[in-house]
């Protein structure tokens, strides 16, 4: 479909698109085989991880934040900086062990990377593991002064990458660690001082005071995934062992969120400024709930998707309308309770009419990209009345904004409140259904599978297919299912048609 890309995007388009489509006709060949044929199939399933460093593909694989860099964005021209001062950022997480500050560590890191800052995580979990390997709880003592100063030296050693990536053009580093000494704490502020007399970089404290949750199935379940647990009681021996000199942080460390009561107490101290407040608005809605799933689905085949025309607000051709009546049925057959959402525009709504959901909410920020002059024009049409546009959008997909419309990079400003409910959501409700656009959904798949938004513009989101992701702390596992409208879908992938 990406035919504006450019030359080597296009290409490698052309090839993925291409082992896409391949893909989805040996699934077809393979399901026509079976006697009794479901009118939707599983088109994959693959565990969307990008920061695996176990190398087993196993579908819960066990993650480190920060152990990739290729989520570095180096174009950093590019929205708002809202810095104060035009200085850096420094994030540092304070808490006991299993107070969910990895989870809110890597959030944080992909919510300001999809926002297109520089960002990376440091977990010092990791450094210690890497240098000394897994230790059991005696190694925490706070009274063995030979380990203490090893802990304190791994701190420095994570602590100077950090600021090394800032030096390096780095925006914000996030320090993941316990933190919960002020000695420990003064550590990292002194060594901050000697950066520009302290002006190099601010730094935002983000406690949580969660790690006293009770230790339930959940819970455990999700410490069980990390590297750093050896077993139950070798766990709750080693909070002990951080319990005993833990000092809160004092309202003279400077600004701060501190997370409490299973992340439903928000307490904030010195917190202005656009990046803090930015980072402290999307805090506070997230939530540690055990895997949360959510399915992006485009609308069904519209006219204009029939005509190859972008933009518009056309209805659903008949296809279209079968694809709506076999996700309806998909959904009721298959789920007890559906939420869903929509944009505002024709063919999502048409989508949604045969759904029975429990709640359907429509959003202005899940419109279709906005294509501006080049509304109604097909990709061909645009190429020969606009040249000079079709060049620049196969030059830089992700920020070219079309005349009078919209660019990648807008949409995702756009979709920044979609975000945050996204978080807040818990499949307490049932489950949620998001039907919108192509690009849309590029953008989405983006932020929940962790990706470089330089892939959001040539992502795969094909018709007529719904996509389940499910996140956990340590990833993001996902499956595709293709609902079947007819013979033509079956065999004519929209990719297809298009290459
Ligand atoms: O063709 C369907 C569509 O959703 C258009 O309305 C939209 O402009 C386009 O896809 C986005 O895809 P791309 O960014 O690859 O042109």
């Amino acid at each position: 479909m990406p035919v504006a890309g450019n030359k080597s995007n296009g290409l490698f388009g052309f090839f993925s698109v291409g082992l896409l489509s391949f893909a989805s006709l040996a699934a077809f060949v393979y399901m026509k085989t079976k006697k009794k044929r479901k009118r939707w199939e599983t088109q994959k399933e693959t565990s969307s991880n990008k920061d695996m460093i176990t190398g087993n593909a196993s579908d819960t694989t066990e993650t480190w934040i920060g152990s990739d860099l290729r989520h570095t964005s180096t174009k950093m021209d590019l929205l708002h900086k809202g810095h104060a001062k035009g200085g850096k950022l420094l994030v540092v997480l304070v808490g006991l062990p299993g107070s969910y500050k990895t989870f809110v560590a890597r959030k944080v890191a992909r919510f300001l990377r999809w926002n297109s800052y520089s960002t990376r995580a440091f977990s010092i979990a990791k450094y210690r593991l890497d240098k000394v390997g897994s230790k059991s709880a005696d190694f925490f003592d706070p009274n063995n002064k030979g380990n203490a100063k090893q802990r304190k030296g791994i701190v420095a050693e994570a602590l100077e990458d950090a600021l090394r990536f800032l030096h390096r053009g780095g925006e914000i580093a996030i320090l993941d660690g316990t933190n919960t000494t002020r000695e420990r704490r003064n550590q990292i502020r002194n060594r901050l001082k000697r950066e520009d007399n302290g002006r190099f970089c601010e730094i935002l404290w983000i406690e949580s005071l969660c790690g006293d949750d009770a230790l339930e199935s959940e819970k455990l379940n999700s410490l069980k995934n990390s590297p750093d647990f050896i077993s139950k009681s070798d766990f709750e021996r080693r909070s002990a062992f951080y319990r005993m000199n833990y000092a809160q942080l004092g309202d003279d460390e400077g600004g701060f969120v501190r997370i409490s009561s299973h992340f439903t107490k928000f307490t904030l101290f010195q917190t202005q400024g656009y990046l803090p407040t930015k980072i402290v608005s999307f805090v506070v809605n997230l939530k540690p709930v055990k895997q949360k799933s959510v399915y992006l689905c485009r609308h069904g085949e519209s006219l204009y998707n029939a005509r190859g025309f972008l933009g518009g607000d056309s209805g659903l051709t008949g296809r279209g309308l079968k694809f709506s009546a076999g996700l309806a049925e998909f959904l009721s057959e298959t789920q007890k309770s559906v939420n869903v959402w929509v944009s505002t525009m024709r063919r999502s709504r048409e989508t949604a009419a045969a759904i029975n959901a429990k709640r359907q909410v429509q959003w202005r920020a899940l419109n279709d990209l906005d294509v501006g002059v080049c509304d109604g024009y097909s990709y061909e049409m645009v190429k020969n009345r606009f040249p000079e546009e079709y060049r620049s959008r196969s030059e830089d997909k992700l920020r070219y904004r079309y005349p009078r419309g919209e660019s990648y990079l807008d949409l995702i400003a756009r979709l920044e409140p979609v975000i945050l409910e996204l978080e807040r959501w818990n499949n307490d409700d049932g489950e949620l259904v998001i039907i919108a656009h192509q690009a849309v959904l590029r953008c989405l798949y983006a932020y929940m599978t962790d990706l470089n938004i330089e892939e959001v513009p040539f992502l795969s989101i094909p018709l007529h297919t719904l996509i389940q992701l499910q996140s956990m702390t340590y990833g993001c596992r996902e499956k595709r299912m293709r609902i079947l409208v007819d013979k033509d879908d079956e065999l004519r992938s929209e990719e297809a048609r298009s290459l």
